[in-house]
């Protein structure tokens, strides 16, 4: 028997944990930056309203129908449907890109858990734009300090999950869920109180139709598969692991908006912060390290908001790193004889050591390129840009092209109205939009 939460507020909780992390605090705002603010969020929202929400009921659909990790889900489903085995690409796919993810994502997250060292210690009291900047560049040129707290994350995200789904983790997340939004509405009133607020909501909302080109429409579209966990069987698990009779469209539609006001609210925040300091709003993966403890810093109480606001940051890193290893570890121990531990010691040390190679591109390997990405980069670049969104169209023409019309509707339990909207969505609006979005791409067709 395989285990399954014990109920269904375990689920939207360990999604929405799946789903809030580093893509919602460090990814968005830093994205946002480099793709010149409005027209990113704008496409990106678009993508969140017409894709992602569809899909995520599209990808707990296939799971909780399977009842297995997503290779074997996928073959299963295959067969239940008639066609061939060849749909278990999705689930390899997914594993790999949960592993291929995992990598850089830990070594971001080892730079939250040293940002929580540096917060307990009164770093950042008077903090000056300049000091916050230098102290991140010298930070990320040693190599042994960025190693050791990736290597920690690691250990602390294998740990968890060498002792299965709903352990410990699930529970406390219930506490730093809301905390962290708590702290994320102080940093907010920080900001509202002396950041520059209208230049950031100018920066993020009015939208500059110049500014779209293909490159950013991809890594919105590409954005919001991120921050959703879609695409690469995340989803597909927990979604396994959920009990018949539970509304999978309800839970979706809390997952999103949770994912898409927390990213909204955090982005808002940081470019207050950027545009009150002269900051470069641009400045890549260091943005919320360089403009964070400028406000930790001159605040009241800042030494403590800091320290809780990095810990609960590492916090929701944590429940995303459980999640982006669980289609690997539940493929390999539901087909192997290895058992959970000796499986999760295994995987984490490959990912462990595509970390390292992540983690030296801000050093001793910038100059090491591959198709002139460094290896971050090109981790990211990868997962993010090509895998997630290609698993995710193979997963909506499976449900509404290859698996049977009235299996779907089975698991979906929609009524008529609703299941129409889900068929569209997931039958036109979502492989059109990734496709037109590949198309511009590689240059077949002219941006409109
Ligand atoms: N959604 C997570 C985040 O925003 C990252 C993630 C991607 C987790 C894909 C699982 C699968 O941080």
């Amino acid at each position: 028997m395989r285990g399954h939460w014990s109920n269904r507020w375990v689920f939207v909780m360990a999604t929405a944990g799946s789903a809030v992390g580093l893509g919602n605090i460090w990814k968005f705002p830093y994205m946002t930056g480099v793709n010149g603010g409005s027209a990113f969020v704008l496409i990106y929202l678009l993508c969140v309203a017409l894709i992602g929400l569809p899909l995520m009921m599209t990808e707990i659909m296939l799971g909780r129908r399977a009842q297995r990790n997503p290779v074997d889900g996928m073959a299963h489903l295959a067969a239940e449907a008639g066609s061939t085995g060849l749909w278990k690409v999705i689930g390899y796919m997914g594993v790999a890109a949960g592993l291929f993810i995992l990598a850089f994502y830990s070594v971001v997250a080892g730079w939250v858990l040293d940002y929580v060292l540096r917060a307990v210690s009164g770093n950042f009291l008077g903090m000056t734009a300049e000091e916050a900047t230098n102290q991140f560049s010298s930070f990320i040129a040693k190599p042994g300090e960025l190693l050791l707290w990736h290597t920690t994350f690691m250990v602390l995200t294998m740990y968890v999950v060498a002792r299965g789904v709903t352990s410990g983790l699930e529970r406390a997340n219930k506490i730093m869920m809301p905390s962290l939004v708590v702290i994320l509405l102080v940093l907010l009133g920080y900001s509202l109180a002396v950041g520059d607020i209208r230049h950031s909501l100018e920066f993020m909302f009015t939208p500059d139709f110049s500014k779209i080109t293909p490159n950013a429409v991809l890594s919105a579209m590409g954005h919001s598969f991120f921050t959703l966990s879609l695409g690469m069987g995340s989803v597909m698990v927990y979604g396994s692991y959920l009990q018949r009779h539970a509304s999978i469209a309800r839970a979706s539609f809390y997952i999103v908006l949770a994912d898409t006001a927390i990213a909204l609210v955090a982005g808002i925040t940081i470019f207050a912060i950027v545009f009150a300091n002269q900051l470069e709003p641009a400045a890549g993966p260091g943005l919320i390290f360089q403009t964070l403890p400028i406000a930790f810093g001159h605040m009241p109480g800042g030494t403590l908001f800091a320290t809780l606001f990095f810990i609960l940051v590492g916090f929701a890193a944590w429940t995303s790193s459980i999640s982006l290893v669980e289609p690997a570890i539940s493929w390999i121990t539901e087909n192997t004889s290895l058992g959970r531990r000796n499986t999760s010691i295994a995987v984490g040390i490959i990912v462990w050591l595509m970390g390292v190679g992540a983690l030296l591109s801000f050093n001793a390997w910038s100059e090491v390129k591959i198709v002139g990405l460094n290896i971050f980069d090109l981790l990211d670049k990868l997962t993010t840009n090509i895998m997630l969104p290609l698993g995710g169209l193979l997963m909506a023409i499976f449900a509404v092209w290859v698996m049977h019309a009235t299996h779907a509707q089975e698991e979906l339990a929609l009524n008529d109205k609703h299941y129409r909207r889900w068929l569209f969505a997931t039958r036109y609006v979502v492989p059109a939009g990734i496709l037109l979005v590949f198309l511009n791409l590689v240059g077949w067709l002219p941006l409109i």
